[in-house]
């Protein structure tokens, strides 16, 4: 494992270097070099520190020049323009020097973090008894990215899935089911028993469950009265009812693992910690923030004030942290998870992937911990994610108004991509084609979330998202097919790729060279923002410049045998990054589409 600095880095350094030889005083100023149009890179920081030291840009960068000319291996030419800028091209042979350090790296050249902490990050809650919709399809998929992503730099991340499994309604549930024992009974659906289990079947029982003692619960005062009784029997931990409570859990998780099968993303049993993980250190909390004075009695609540949270009406909006009755809410169970995470999992960075609607109670509940003393300033985050639209702009419904199934979304996606997969294949079986149709149509959802800026809301359009044309998965993942293709061909005729020392790139083959060494500074980036659509841009950037080369030199038919094997190489490197860029954020790149 070594790291490899990018080209960028080095050509930046040399012209730090040059800048400081020429004006002492200009030591330690970034020259601020960026790829360009005109050359391969423009710097453009001789501007600024002109007019701070009052001289003339372009004498300075002139200056510059004159030190750079004829000392670098890595430059062949550098000239002022406009301004005061620097237009630097590089060296051909700078360029396959850095892509065969990468490629001579099992991590493409990316350094692991220098100081590597530990991240808790709390993704993919859904809630038990409860549908999966497309705000957990959200959290799941920006989390696994964010995860993966951070893991790779060789941080070490704690994975908590902070599940809804705990609170008032399960009173309601539980009661209910003690009253009509047969109700979760895997015969009484109709879609078989223990051998046919399937998520599907799971759910369906626990909607039937949830309608039916909703609909008690609605209509009958006395139900609703032992039902609330039954609240305080699972908060007090007896056993019967914790019994049950465990089943309606147990059989919750059997369709999330389900959906989690389609969706194609692993969520270890060890990291779903949910709310009712935390109802042991409830009192704690209350105790600790009512007796340090954090958390005040506002009408018998528990509370704790802002100067900058107001209602509409302008009275100040309290986080409420114990209920006038004293039960405890969703504030609670997240102040004792932090705790948890910072003081026994040791967190130095909480990251929490949630819905954008929730931002004001995250902003209350940090506050409170930091004031609490429970969590240093700064170290929680909310990677706020915004709302998914359906194509009238509006938040994503069904034509009856109701929330859209996460599973049915994904079966059409499945269905839009076998179409896909199956008018370009050729010599696919239907087993094949199938596993293609998955990776295809998963692929295509999962990247149209990532590459919008998490922030933003964004329409959910089946047909965009499997086109082929344009920044979509299925484009990146036809890319990296076609290179599997050459490679194999190549293999064939007794071709392999080799790098070659002094080649004369053609335009193309520089401007994919450039973009490929770009990949770990890309990552750096990306991880220290949690920014996975800057992966996905750059992602896409390559595959087209790959596409650029592939339309303007010929791989196998190339002029001469060293040509080819220098494009061979290209090709293989563009395939290992496209490969490891995609898995980071957790797409399959099948060998044949
Ligand atoms: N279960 C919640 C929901 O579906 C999300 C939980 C987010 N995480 C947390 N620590 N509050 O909206």
């Amino acid at each position: 494992m070594a790291s490899v600095p990018s080209l960028a880095a080095t050509v930046n350094q040399r012209v730090a270097d040059a800048l400081s030889a020429a004006l002492p005083e200009a030591a330690g100023a970034d020259p601020l070099l960026r790829r360009s149009d005109r050359a391969d890179f423009q710097a453009n920081g001789m501007l600024a520190l002109a007019k701070k030291l009052k001289g003339n840009p372009r004498e300075l960068a002139g200056q510059v020049v004159e030190r750079l000319n004829g000392l670098d291996a890595e430059i062949a030419e550098v000239e002022v323009s406009g301004p005061g800028f620097l237009n630097i091209t590089v060296t051909d042979a700078a360029i396959m020097r850095t892509l065969t350090a990468r490629a001579a790296d099992d991590r493409l050249g990316v350094p692991l973090a220098e100081q590597p902490g530990t991240t808790v990050i709390d993704y993919s809650q859904p809630n038990v008894a409860k549908e999966m919709h497309v705000g957990h399809l959200r959290s799941t998929v920006i989390g696994d990215a964010v995860m993966r992503i951070l893991e790779h730099r060789g941080e070490n991340v704690v994975r908590r899935h902070h599940i809804g499994d705990w609170g008032t309604q399960f009173g309601m549930l539980i009661q209910y089911l003690i009253e009509h024992p047969h109700e979760l009974d895997h015969e009484s659906d109709g879609q078989g028993g223990e051998a046919g289990e399937s998520g599907e079947a799971a759910m369906s029982r626990l909607n039937r469950l949830y309608k039916a003692s909703r609909a008690l619960f609605d209509s009958d005062e006395e139900f609703k009265t032992r039902a609330r009784d039954r609240v305080v029997q699972l908060q007090g931990g007896d056993k019967e009812t914790l019994d049950l409570w465990h089943k309606i859990v147990d059989e919750s998780k059997i369709y999330f693992q389900a959906v989690y099968d389609k969706l194609d993303v692993e969520i270890r049993d060890e990291d779903v910690v949910g709310e009712s993980a935390y109802n042991d250190s409830l009192q704690q909390v209350v105790a600790d923030l009512e007796s340090s004075g954090v958390a005040v009695r506002s009408d018998g609540a528990l509370c704790v004030f802002f100067d900058d949270v107001k209602g509409p009406d302008g009275n100040p909006t309290p986080l409420i942290v114990q209920k006038s009755n004293g039960g405890f809410g969703y504030a609670a169970t997240d102040l004792a998870a932090i705790r948890d995470r910072v003081g026994n999992l040791h967190a130095d960075t909480l990251l929490y992937v949630v819905d954008a609607r929730q931002a004001l109670h995250f902003k209350m509940v940090f506050e409170t911990a930091r004031r609490a003393g429970w969590l240093p300033e700064g170290a929680a985050r909310q990677l706020a994610f915004g709302t998914v639209l359906g194509k009238d702009g509006k938040p994503f419904k069904t034509r009856e108004g109701e929330t859209v199934r996460l599973v049915d979304l994904l079966d059409e996606a499945v269905q839009r991509a076998e179409t896909v997969v199956r008018e370009k294949a050729r010599d696919l079986t239907d087993e094949e084609i199938n596993e293609r149709a998955a990776q295809v149509g998963i692929g295509a959802v999962k990247y149209a979330d990532l590459s919008t800026s998490m922030s933003r809301d964004y329409v959910f359009d089946l047909d965009r998202m499997v086109s082929l044309n344009g920044d979509t998965s299925v484009y990146l993942q036809y890319a990296y097919a076609r290179i599997q293709s050459i490679l194999r061909k190549a293999a064939d005729r007794g071709l392999a790729p080799v790098a070659q020392e002094e080649p004369a790139l053609a335009a193309a083959e520089r401007a994919l060279g450039l973009h490929l060494d770009e990949f770990s500074q890309t990552l750096e980036a990306v991880a220290e923002t949690y920014e996975p659509h800057k992966l996905a841009a750059y992602l896409y950037g390559l595959a087209t410049h790959f596409t650029g080369f592939y339309e303007q030199c010929p791989v196998l038919r190339a002029e001469d045998a060293r040509t080819v094997g220098n494009r061979l190489f290209l090709c293989e490197l563009t395939a290992r990054t496209l490969r490891e860029g995609m898995a980071l954020l957790g797409i399959r790149t099948p060998d044949r589409l």
